[in-house]
């Protein structure tokens, strides 16, 4: 079977693990490249985080090393979410390796130009590295069969009211990317909330890992003191086992890898909001076609769940 070309581009990150682990342990890709970016942690702890993933699945993709901050707003990171570490203080061996010495969006442009248009970009962070490749290299477009971005909400934000975190990270590189004309399916905050796996559903689905278990068990203990401490906060009380827990990133990974089996998309044009002082961030989708513009995104609206859990199970126990 002809492996598909993937460059993955993340902010490691508990979500962005999972997601580069489901990729990994899938036989239908192929991973060219592991790029990062500011997001979850800051540029240097997303990168250590990669290379020490990439070592301890034994891939052997180069790692690269991309934007430490947006192109206009301030740094932003999800560090209380993921914790100080970005993987809930969970210490994976120390990569031996080193991160190679091209920028990140000049490996995504020579490697996608190689690939000969094949190319797929999933897409797990702030979208900084794509856009400054769609602004360095003219004719990058051309080589990217399609990017799968977690990112974006049609609906209510995480970290705002409106603007959902990797987007409200870089809401320009966000804009850039959406205006470049490469192909985009969206997994948006509500995909990855229609999705949501319970406590209970996990400790089965990862049963049968061996090599990745302690870490998953770090995951979850970080995510229920996470919950409870939210509950404390809001007096209210969570049982826990089946509190769900949104993967986004594991959904952004399911719709690259369910694309032609289960996945349905929804086509929209879709632009993202820069400068508004209460809506930063946003994407917005033109639902009534109002702009009378061509759809430049297909909004990831359902997918086959057991599908999808069979793909997080089978990753997780492909690893020894
Ligand atoms: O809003 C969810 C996104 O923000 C995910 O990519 C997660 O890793 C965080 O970066």
């Amino acid at each position: 079977m002809n492996k598909i070309p993937v460059i993955i581009d993340t902010d490691p990150g508990i979500d962005d693990t999972i997601a580069i682990i489901m990729a990994a342990g899938s036989e239908k890709i192929d991973i060219k490249a592991i790029t990062t970016t500011h997001g979850n942690v800051g540029l240097e702890g997303t990168t250590k985080n990669a290379m020490a993933l990439k070592e301890f699945l034994g891939l052997e993709c180069p790692v690269a090393k991309g934007a430490a901050k947006p192109m206009i707003v301030s740094l932003k990171d999800a560090s209380y979410v993921h914790g100080e570490n970005g993987l809930a203080g969970f210490e994976l061996p120390r990569p031996k390796g080193t991160v190679c010495e091209k920028a990140a969006w000049d490996v995504m442009y020579d490697m996608a130009k190689a690939a000969g248009g094949q190319m797929r970009l999933l897409v797990l962070g702030p979208m900084t590295n794509v856009a400054l490749a769609v602004l360095k290299y003219p004719d990058f477009k051309n080589y990217i069969k399609r990017i799968y971005m977690m990112g974006g909400s049609r609906s209510y934000g995480n970290h705002s009211q409106y603007a959902e975190f990797n987007i409200w990270g870089d809401p320009h590189a966000c804009q850039v990317v959406l205006q470049s004309g490469i192909p985009i399916t969206m997994a948006d905050l509500q995909f990855g909330s229609d999705y949501g796996i319970s406590v209970k559903e996990l400790r089965q689905i990862y049963s049968h890992a061996k090599k990745l278990k302690p870490m998953m068990d770090a995951f979850i203990a970080h995510d229920i003191k996470r919950v409870e401490r939210k509950g404390k906060k809001y007096g209210c009380r969570y049982d826990v086992e089946s509190f769900e827990f949104a993967i986004y990133d594991a959904t952004a990974a399911a719709a690259m890898l369910l694309e032609d089996d289960s996945l349905e998309t929804e086509d929209y044009y879709v632009v993202c909001e820069t400068q508004g002082s209460q809506t930063e961030g946003r994407t917005i989708f033109d639902y009534k076609n109002h702009m009378k513009k061509r759809p430049n995104v297909q909004l990831a609206v359902k997918m086959d769940r057991q599908k999808y859990i069979r793909l997080i199970e089978n990753a997780l126990a492909h690893f020894e």
